[in-house]
């Protein structure tokens, strides 16, 4: 598995143990009522469940296993901005809404989430082809 997959997926686990754990404390919040504070926690929840795990391990496979050009993979800068785009996007508009932060904050981890599914797509783009042939699927002469 390339070092880029091992990145995206050791992070999507890390986001998934804070998903589960927000997800958890809310299920125990709606039999033992805590604090009303503790309904904040939904926003962070669903987005590290949806974007942080779920979309995190889908890009970090499909780097490993898109068919490649020989050997390379290309050039694989988009795809390393696309994995910091995104945490930052997950964590910024989880937040946001976590710590009720004005909605540009929300705006900005959004925007950073979609420049990430953009950079990613453009990223794979050459990728989604036949083995053994060169990018967008030429034949090789
Ligand atoms: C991939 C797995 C999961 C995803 C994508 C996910 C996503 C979501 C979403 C979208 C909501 C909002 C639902 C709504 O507002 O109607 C939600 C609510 C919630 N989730 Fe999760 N979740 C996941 C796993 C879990 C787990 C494992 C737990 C518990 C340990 C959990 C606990 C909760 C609770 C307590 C709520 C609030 C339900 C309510 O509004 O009464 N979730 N989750």
């Amino acid at each position: 598995m390339p070092k880029l997959s091992r990145r995206y997926v050791h992070m999507a686990f890390f986001n998934l143990i804070w998903g589960l754990t927000f997800g958890g404390l809310l299920l125990f919040h709606k039999g033992v009522p805590l604090t009303p504070l503790m309904w904040r926690l939904l926003p962070l929840h669903i987005e590290l469940m949806l974007v942080g795990w779920t979309v995190q391990f889908v890009l970090g496979i499909g780097f490993w296993i898109f068919p490649r050009f020989w050997r390379s993979r290309g050039n694989e800068t988009p795809a390393r901005r696309a994995f910091w785009l995104l945490n930052i996007g997950v964590w910024t508009a989880g937040l946001a809404g976590t710590l009720n932060a004005p909605a540009e904050i929300l705006l900005i981890g959004r925007i950073s989430e979609l420049g990430a599914g953009l950079l990613f797509v453009l990223y794979v783009w050459q990728r989604i082809k036949p083995p053994g042939t060169g990018a967008w699927g030429k034949k090789r002469v």
